[in-house]
């Protein structure tokens, strides 16, 4: 099935490989009140043989050149024209005379640049000083096409080159790129600092940073000796010591697993004010939104923990998989990002055991690269990237998340040690060079001799993802055998319109707790036989959610499992999958409601915290889906009360000294169910108000309130008050000591009934007072409700150019940030229709596939409450059965 590299490489636009790039030296003089940048740029380039032109073109965007020449041989070429494609965002040079070919040429570029706002290129971001004056500083966000905003250069992921860079700043700054200072010297009287950085190793243009300002920072070394700075707002340089022992830590397990040592002799991680995503992976010098790094150890929440150290894990994956061994093109971008979703977890599970991480994966990764693989707006894990601009649509969950989803599934497959040993190989041979994903097959075949390529080649070169049906049955005192048949599962269960197969690895359990063994599964149908221990055993298929698949068993089979589910038998993950798979099997039509509703009874008595991340995403998921039936709504609410209120008696509102991290989170998931399902009885609101007063007292007061519980009971308060707890909760932004304490608010604010004030918090997200980085979430808390919804989207409509001309040149995930939010919330085709109309007469070309994604759901979320409305689920009767 995988297609040869030349048919692969067809159709793509790249520049010329007639000049070869080896080594840019940059000099950049940024100034910060004028928001301008100078750029002296000289690069170094190798000509091939067939080279016959007198024209040199690289990818620029935004610059104003000054001058430009090329020396070779001693002699020096000034350029005659200087021309700009702008749709290309490219710059021609062209000479009087021929460049030389087969030879190195020195080309020299004088420019000047601006520091934008956007968040992208080399930028400026605006924060306030310690004393409460606003302040300027600059850095950058090169990912994917950006380098080019910062210097004129050959910006594609397979040109590598060495960087020397030369800072000139202010004497009082701070100014960091990549790698250490080499030598520094003081210009104009002391005003000014010229800083020469240690060359950087070969490396891809998209992974060059600087950063220029003021910063505190901590330090230390890794036991395998690498100096890591954490650098913070002044005066918040403690905020930075969980992100630094979280490095410090997973640097060194990463030279022990991939058998390569960390090749730089610093590790530098930023907390940035202004910043598109939640982290850039720029080597040696990563790059963080605040809240992604920076952890107030009096205040933070166990869950901020937890994304902090994923986040700094993920990044520093990276620092290998990525920037030491890159893609060769953008269609392999999930080399990048499913490997590092993948090593996020399995570095973190090495600092924090009991964290779970592998068992959160499966309801977190794994859950949402379902949900989106099962649209038929999916698309496979590698695609074809023409235009390099395409590939910002790819950041998605299919990248990330089914991308890591199958890189887990390998692992399973041959064990760790073969995968660990497969990675050393493949590492080590393509260290400072570029690959494809086969590169990756091949190192894992040739360390396995399994047939990997093929296997693999089904998961990743096709979208989509199997739904193994078990088709027959036949139970013994010591053994069953299964009948199981594999069809391509669509989130509607429409007919898929080809038929499609996957090499699926079936792994089972049963309750003696061991994992059977493996058989590949090529063919549409397959028989098992699965040994049992006792006449009740249970099976269950897809053993630790190792696979991205949903699974039907038998009726038999389910009953069986019930069991497992309520004697606690069954593993946390595969106990969380069988209702996040009962629930996309309803949806799909594979599955009677009613079955999912008893399903869901047995689960009266569970406690643990990722099991109940899968039961909170089918609760809250039934929820919407049947907001528009009073009668069915209230039947299900009362049936999810019992839930809750069971887990608020095994949890309880206050944290007590002995919990763990998971009960901590546990808590949190209760409050927030509290908030959807109980925020109008009487108790939960009392709670909700006497923890809220205290909070206005005493806002440090974490015992009272702890973060984990603060979006719950802000939600709490606002769904019960009215103008002026909406003005309580939003003048904690403006008190509040960090930025993720205000994203409390951001992020909960609208939940108020009132319109009025959820129109003024949609007005507030777009006054300029939110960052621009922020302002999709107050949008998303809006969406609470269905009138909600409405709100939200008739604001989006309203205001489309204004948020349109905000995001600007920006990052393109805003706006998917900004449509789903504003967009999502409906479940009706009538719904779709109008949103997919809105888009056809204002079309948003980089975002086409968010909403295509957007509508799709919708749909299906509109067949699936068909489908509810048909069945048992719309009588009293069956409800009082339950
Ligand atoms: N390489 C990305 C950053 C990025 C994202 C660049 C989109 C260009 C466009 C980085 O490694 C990343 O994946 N960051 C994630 C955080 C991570 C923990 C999932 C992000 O920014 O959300
Ligand atoms: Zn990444």
């Amino acid at each position: 099935m995988s297609t040869d590299k030349a048919s692969k490489a067809e159709g793509r636009v790249l520049l010329p490989s007639t000049i070869i790039p080896s080594r840019y030296d940059i000099k950049l003089t940024p100034d910060l009140t004028a928001f301008t940048f100078q750029g002296e740029v000289s690069i170094q380039l190798d000509t091939s043989a067939d080279l016959n032109c007198k024209e040199i073109t690289m990818h620029a965007k935004e610059l104003c050149f000054i001058s430009a020449s090329f020396t070779a041989d001693g002699k020096t070429v000034e350029a005659e024209q200087i021309n700009d494609n702008k749709k290309a965002t490219t710059v021609t040079f062209v000479f009087a005379e021929t460049v030389p070919s087969s030879s190195t040429i020195v080309m020299n570029i004088s420019y000047i640049g601006f520091l934008n706002n956007q968040m992208a290129g080399f930028y400026r971001s605006s924060y306030t000083d310690i004393h409460g004056n606003k302040k300027i500083m600059a850095s950058t966000q090169f990912e994917s096409l950006d380098a080019r905003r910062a210097f004129p250069c050959w910006d594609e992921p397979a040109r590598k080159a060495v960087f020397g860079v030369t800072l000139v700043v202010p004497a009082e700054l701070d100014a960091m790129t990549n790698m250490p200072e080499k030598c520094c010297k003081s210009l104009e009287g002391g005003k000014l600092k010229e800083i020469t950085y240690l060359d950087s190793p070969k490396m891809s243009s998209y992974l060059l940073a600087f950063c220029v300002g003021e910063f505190d920072y901590v330090q230390a070394q890794t036991d395998h000796g690498v100096l890591v700075k954490v650098f913070t707002p002044p005066g918040k340089s403690e905020a930075g010591m969980f992100a630094l022992e979280c490095a410090l830590k997973s640097l060194d397990a990463y030279d022990d697993f991939f058998g390569i040592p960390y090749p730089l002799p610093k590790l530098d991680m930023v907390a940035i004010p202004e910043f598109a995503a939640g982290a850039m992976e720029n080597w040696g010098l990563v790059t963080y939104r605040e809240v992604d790094l920076l952890i107030d150890p009096k205040k933070a929440s166990n869950s901020q923990k937890q994304r902090v150290c994923t986040v700094v894990t993920h990044e520093l994956a990276h620092q290998w998989f990525g920037n030491l061994v890159t893609m060769a093109w953008w269609d392999d971008l999930w080399l990048n990002e499913g490997f590092a979703s993948w090593a996020e977890n399995w570095a973190a599970d090495q600092i924090y055991p009991e964290w779970t991480m592998w068992d959160q994966f499966t309801t977190g990764h794994l859950s949402y690269a379902m949900k989106l693989d099962s649209l038929k707006s999916s698309h496979p894990i590698q695609v074809p990237i023409r235009h390099a601009e395409e590939v910002e649509e790819v950041f998605d969950g299919i990248s990330y998340c089914k991308g890591g989803s199958v890189v887990r599934m390998i692992c399973a497959v041959l064990g760790m040690k073969a995968f660990q040993t497969g990675l050393g190989n493949y590492m080590k041979k393509f260290a400072y060079g570029n690959t494809e994903t086969i590169d990756l097959w091949t190192a894992w075949e040739e360390t396995s001799g399994m047939p990997i390529n093929e296997m693999m080649s089904s998961w990743t070169e096709q979208m989509g993802f199997p739904l193994l049906k078990v088709i027959g049955e036949t139970w013994e005192a010591d053994k069953v055998t299964l009948e199981l048949e594999q069809s391509w599962f669509l989130s509607d269960g429409s007919t898929p319109e080809e038929e499609k197969k996957w090499c699926i690895p079936i792994l089972t359990v049963t309750d003696d707790g061991k994992q059977k063994d493996m058989i590949f599964m090529r063919e549409k149908t397959a028989k098992i036989e699965i040994p049992l221990t006792s006449v009740t055993s249970w099976v269950k298929l897809n053993a630790g959610q190792e696979v991205p698949m949903r699974v039907l068993p038998t009726e038999t089979m389910i009953e069986r499992l019930s069991e497992g589910i309520r004697n606690k038998t069954l593993p946390v993950s595969d106990r969380a999958a069988l209702v996040t798979d009962g629930y996309a099997l309803v949806k799909s039509g594979h599955m009677p409601p009613e079955d999912l509703i008893k399903l869901l009874s047995s689960y009266i008595n569970e406690d643990a915290y990722n099991v109940w991340q899968g039961l909170a995403d089918v609760l809250s998921g039934l929820n919407t889906i049947t907001q528009d039936d009073e009668g069915m709504n209230s039947n299900f609410k009362v049936f999810a009360r019992k839930l809750v209120i069971q887990l608020q008696s095994v949890v309880g509102w206050e944290k007590r000294e002995t919990d763990g991290h998971l009960t901590v989170l546990l808590r949190s998931i209760m409050t927030g169910l509290l908030a959807k399902f109980c925020a109008n009885d009487e108790s939960v609101v009392q709670e909700a108000k006497t923890r809220f007063t205290k909070f206005q007292e005493d806002a440090g007061d974490m015992q009272n309130l702890p973060s984990d519980m603060r979006s719950s009971v802000f939600r709490i308060i606002l769904k019960n008050g009215g103008e002026k707890e909406w003005n309580d909760v939003k003048s904690y932004f403006y008190t509040a000591s960090d930025q993720a304490e205000r994203k409390f608010v951001l992020g909960t604010l609208g939940a108020t009934n009132d319109d009025k004030l959820k129109n003024q918090t949609l007005e507030w997200a777009v006054s300029g007072e939110v960052k621009l980085q922020d302002f999709f979430y107050p949008m998303g808390s809006v969406v609470s409700s269905k009138a909600g919804a409405e709100v939200a989207w008739k604001f989006y409509q309203a205001n489309f150019e204004k948020i349109k001309t905000m995001i600007g040149k920006g990052n393109p995930s805003l706006m998917d940030a900004c449509i789903v939010n504003c967009a999502g919330g409906f479940c009706t085709s009538e719904k779709a229709d109008e949103i997919e109309a809105f888009f056809k007469a204002n079309p948003l070309p980089s975002n086409g596939r968010k909403i295509a994604q957007c509508v799709e759901g919708m749909r299906t979320n509109s067949k699936f409450f068909d489908k509810l409305k048909a069945s048992e689920l719309s009588n009293d009767s069956f409800w009082k059965s339950l």
